[in-house]
């Protein structure tokens, strides 16, 4: 469902002129912004509620536009660009003086991606600048893969929402940091990371816990429903609690009766399906005002191990 041409030049002149405007990506929505424009990147942290120590990625529609932002590409970035980009590929690399520091949380180093959807490098190109966005949701919550998700949390706090649809991938693009030694694995997500380490070698992968000084968004708990999310299958059969599964291929059906809810992401077992239909199952689950959701683990090959990041991220007790 491609988004009529005028409805692009309008929100293109939204971000031109200072604005902000959610649109369609492959991985999830964003929320974009000039990002040259410092005042223009406020009103998103504003608009998300995000502090301001987390760190936008920059969406850009050619590789020409990368000598503007990025101060240098080493040559292994190159290689992913070629192959990957437009894709669910982020890099990480020293920025220039013309990226204002509130984008990149005073970082000397800036993300940048060029996303696989034909409405968002139509916007980005329209808008003749390169455009800030972090996913379209408040701070902590599930990104999201539909514009109806992005109305829910963020229609009175934007100037426009772009509608092209369901977002194809699902999970937010994978974030590779070309700042340190070796290139180093900041978020597992839409790109498998066997296609990366097919073509650069292995790339350092650090705890989940460890570096939210490089990557401040690493924050443990993240992407994260309102009901609280359990990872494993509870051994108790008898209950009071209301539960709902999060479930890879099947629930064995003795075991069906003890939930309330049940979604099923992937019944022949595909993982990018699986990673397709994870945040909208998790929303969904979410609106029932159960006590408890429960989610399988998955696989960790391909898209396998950016759902567990996801869930294990959604899992972490709220701190208060
Ligand atoms: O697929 C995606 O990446 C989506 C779509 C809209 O492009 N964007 C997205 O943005 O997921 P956001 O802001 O929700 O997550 C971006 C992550 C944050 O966790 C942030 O910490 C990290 O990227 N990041 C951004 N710039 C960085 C930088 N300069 N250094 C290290 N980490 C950075
Ligand atoms: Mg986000």
């Amino acid at each position: 469902m491609a988004i009529v041409r005028s409805e692009i030049i309008r929100a293109a002149g939204i971000i031109r002129n200072g604005g902000i405007v959610a649109f369609p990506t492959e991985t999830v929505y964003g929320l974009g912004a000039n990002a040259l424009n410092a005042t223009a990147v406020a009103k998103v942290f504003q608009a998300k509620q995000r502090p301001e120590f987390d760190p936008l990625i920059v969406h850009i529609h050619d590789v020409d536009q990368l000598p503007l932002i990025a101060e240098s590409i080493p040559r292994q970035a190159r290689i992913l660009i070629r192959k990957f980009w437009p894709g669910p590929l982020t890099i990480v690399v020293p920025k220039t003086k013309c990226v204002p520091d509130i984008v990149t949380a005073g970082l000397p180093n800036v993300g940048i991606r060029m996303p696989n959807n034909p409405d968002a490098l139509a916007l980005i190109k329209e808008s003749g600048v390169p455009v800030a966005a972090p996913s379209a949701n408040k701070f902590g919550c599930i990104s999201p893969t539909c514009a109806a998700h992005v109305r829910e949390q963020l229609e009175n706090s934007v100037d426009a929402i772009l509608d092209g649809g369901n977002c194809s991938v699902g999970v937010e693009s994978t974030i590779v940091s070309f700042a340190h030694e070796k290139p180093l694995l900041l978020r597992p997500g839409g790109l498998a990371i066997e296609e990366i380490e097919n073509l650069i070698g292995p790339l350092s992968r650090p705890d989940p816990e460890s570096l939210t000084d490089a990557s401040p968004g690493r924050a443990l708990r993240h992407y994260a429903p309102a009901t609280p999310l359990n990872i494993g299958i509870s051994p108790f059969r008898k209950s009071d609690l209301r539960k709902g599964i999060l479930s890879f291929r099947t629930v064995a059906s003795e075991k069906m009766n003890e939930y309330e809810a049940v979604e099923v992401l992937s019944e022949s077992g595909d993982l990018n399906e699986a990673a397709c239909n994870l945040f909208a199952a998790m929303r969904r689950l979410d609106l029932l005002n159960l006590d408890i959701i429960e989610a399988t683990e998955f696989p960790s090959n391909g898209l396998g191990l950016a759902i567990n990041d996801r869930l294990k991220r959604a899992s972490q007790p709220r701190k208060i």
